[in-house]
């Protein structure tokens, strides 16, 4: 049974930016609302939007965007091709071809709906479908290739509706000894962190390991081991084969104690999470405008699809942070979705007429620290709403 217990408000597409032009248009909105499933333990969004409306060629994220997550699969692909030593490779959600591009191009298959990204792949030499995941078009890619030894899917299979046809979609094309290998924001990480900001109309699904566990056994597939990652805020990275293949390693079992240990499988965890959340959209309104009280000027640093929600959550508006600076191409000159608030070019260094920068990319605080030294040495301070809202020392 399905039980609502965070209520986000009426919520725009997270990344579906604004031109100029646009702002007087009505967006589509939809009321975003967290539900807990009480036998699965599956989190997922009550109402949801059609991949069509938000992975189409105004989609703007791109992987390669953070250093932080070049570094990560750089590292990554070199760990896969000592240990798992793949002579094929898949990838569902291929992006801008961040992972992809480590690997055998005359071997190597993405998979990439949003047609400006899957281009970049395309142009890169890597076979590219430009379609969405679906039974159908594994089928498709099954006459053409053998299975394949890896699949790898990051922060994706949480993104599509139809998540048991996902699933099915990526054994039907998985090696019998081959190894599926899915990153996803770790739930556990979101509600100790009170991250709630993962919760936007892309997340379908935020998986525990509790609750992927229960869907993969339908599968006939087990996780044999979990790496808790710092990426996105906290990800776990699941390798998963055909059951009974492998040994369950120690790791599985330490994230189903931590899980459980946080009640990760009681509806409680979630209404507590709840209370907290209303919380944290009071006190983070409340220093702000304190600080504009003050005459300071605040900017927001990352305009996140995570930004999006929290400004319309909170209802904050350009009265509060003057404008958002980012370092994509696509966001520059364009709006936030819902509050409207610019987003501008990010400069080399934060100008130094800004004295809080409100961190929409919190998750990439280690990366932007060092970047921006000079704000943090000159007074400027970050401001942060996880774990709670506060300015960082
Ligand atoms: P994400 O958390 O969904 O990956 O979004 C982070 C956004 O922050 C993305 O649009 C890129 C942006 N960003 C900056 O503008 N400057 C930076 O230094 C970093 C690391 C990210």
């Amino acid at each position: 049974m399905n039980k609502i217990f965070l209520n986000l408000g009426l919520q725009p597409l997270a990344n579906r930016l604004l031109d100029k032009k646009e702002l007087k248009k009505k967006e589509l909105k939809l009321p975003l609302k967290i539900q807990f499933n009480t036998k699965s333990f599956l989190v997922s969004l009550k109402n949801t939007v059609s991949s069509k409306e938000m992975f189409n060629d105004k989609y703007p994220y791109r992987s390669s965007s953070s250093k932080t997550i070049n570094n990560e699969y750089k590292k990554l692909s070199n760990k896969i091709k000592k240990t798992l030593k793949p002579k094929s490779v898949l990838e569902v959600g291929s992006n801008d071809g961040t992972f992809l591009k480590y690997f055998d191009k005359r071997t190597t298959v993405g998979i990439e709906p949003v047609k400006k990204h899957a281009k970049i792949t395309k142009k890169n030499g890597f076979f590219t479908y430009d379609n969405f995941w679906t039974i159908k078009l594994a089928n498709q890619i099954a006459k053409k290739y053998k299975k394949f030894d890896l699949i790898f899917s990051a922060n994706t299979l949480s993104h599509i509706h139809d998540l048991d046809e996902s699933i099915k979609a990526i054994k039907l094309l998985l090696n019998t000894n081959g190894t599926f290998i899915l990153e996803d924001p770790s739930l556990l990480k979101i509600i100790l962190n009170n991250a709630y900001d993962q919760f936007y109309d892309e997340h379908i699904y935020v998986f525990s390991t509790l609750a992927l566990k229960n869907i993969l056994i339908k599968h006939n597939l087990e996780i044999y081991k979990i790496e808790n990652l710092k990426t996105h805020g906290g990800s776990n990275r699941y390798y998963i084969c055909k059951s009974g293949l492998k040994k369950i390693e120690k790791s599985f079992f330490n994230n189903i104690k931590n899980e459980k240990k946080s009640h990760l499988h009681k509806i409680i965890a979630y209404k507590n999470f709840s209370i907290r959340i209303n919380n944290s959209r009071k006190n983070l309104k409340e220093l702000l405008i304190k600080l504009k009280n003050n005459n300071k000027k605040i900017i927001g640093y990352g305009a996140s699809a995570k930004s999006t929600l929290i400004f319309n959550y909170c209802k904050l508006t350009s009265s509060e942070v003057s404008y958002f600076t980012d370092s994509t191409k696509d966001k520059q000159n364009k709006y936030l979705p819902g509050v409207k608030i610019e987003i501008r070019k990010q400069p080399m260094n934060i100008t130094s007429d800004v004295d809080y920068s409100f961190l929409g990319a919190w998750n990439f605080y280690e990366e932007i620290k060092i970047k921006e030294r000079n704000f943090l040495k000159n007074g400027g301070r970050f401001i942060t709403h996880v774990p709670y809202p506060r300015i960082l020392k």
